[in-house]
């Protein structure tokens, strides 16, 4: 297939974000919208701690991942930069929507750092997403292998994600691609991890 792998460019964040919202639409941050998506990307392309790859198929966007050395840090970075002029949006969704509050304690908890063979290990995959019309071409796992060069160049050897119970098409792949389960974080998601094999092709 006639991939083209590339950082993520300013100007190439509304089409992420659409395909953001259109394949993750269910998830905390696609619920407080447009606006706020945009604003995360923007700042996850501009902290030299986290990446944002994206994948072209025939000069079109149809595939995006993102993941950072440290959850928190980015967190804390992101709460410094947020704009003020999102605030009341964000609160006002919030305050109608009982369960977007809910979902954002139980995000708080996916965001730590997992226990795994003794070590804390915060390295993040924070999003992975294909196009649905062409999930299942082998792309969600190519994306997987950048993220890990990344990680790789950086002197991580193992990671972790967020992933719910009810995405079941996510978890045959996760599984499929080397992921284990670590522990449960809430009700309804669970921690995976992995340990990068480091001789992979990109
Ligand atoms: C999950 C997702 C990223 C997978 O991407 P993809 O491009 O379809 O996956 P790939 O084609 O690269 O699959 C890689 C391998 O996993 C396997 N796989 C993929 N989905 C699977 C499933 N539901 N069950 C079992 N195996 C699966 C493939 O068969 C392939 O195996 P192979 O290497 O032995 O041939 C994609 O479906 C997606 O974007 N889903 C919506 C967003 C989402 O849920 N993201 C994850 C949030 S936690």
């Amino acid at each position: 297939m006639d991939l083209e792998f590339s950082c993520l460019k300013p100007e190439e964040i509304p089409i992420v974000v659409s395909l953001h919202i259109t394949n993750l639409g269910n998830t905390l941050n696609a619920k407080l919208g447009r606006n706020h998506l945009s604003f995360l990307y923007l700042k996850m392309i501009e902290d030299p701690d986290s990446t944002v790859y994206i994948v072209k198929k025939k000069g079109k966007i149809i595939g995006a991942a993102s993941a950072t050395l440290n959850s928190n840090n980015l967190k804390a970075y992101i709460r410094r930069e947020y704009p003020k002029k999102l605030l009341p949006e964000i609160i006002f969704k919030n305050l109608i929507r009982f369960d977007l509050l809910l979902k954002y304690f139980q995000f708080r908890r996916t965001e730590k750092a997992v226990l795994f063979n003794k070590k804390r290990i915060y390295p993040t995959l924070t999003t992975i997403l294909i196009d649905e019309n062409t999930t299942g071409g082998g792309v969600g796992k190519s994306l997987i292998l950048k993220v890990e060069d990344f990680f790789s160049r950086r002197g991580v050897d193992s990671y972790k994600l967020a992933i719910q119970k009810k995405n079941k098409n996510a978890w045959g792949f996760y599984m499929n691609s080397g992921f284990k389960m670590a522990e449960q974080q809430t009700r309804h998601s669970f921690l995976l991890i992995k340990k990068i094999q480091h001789n992979k092709s990109i």
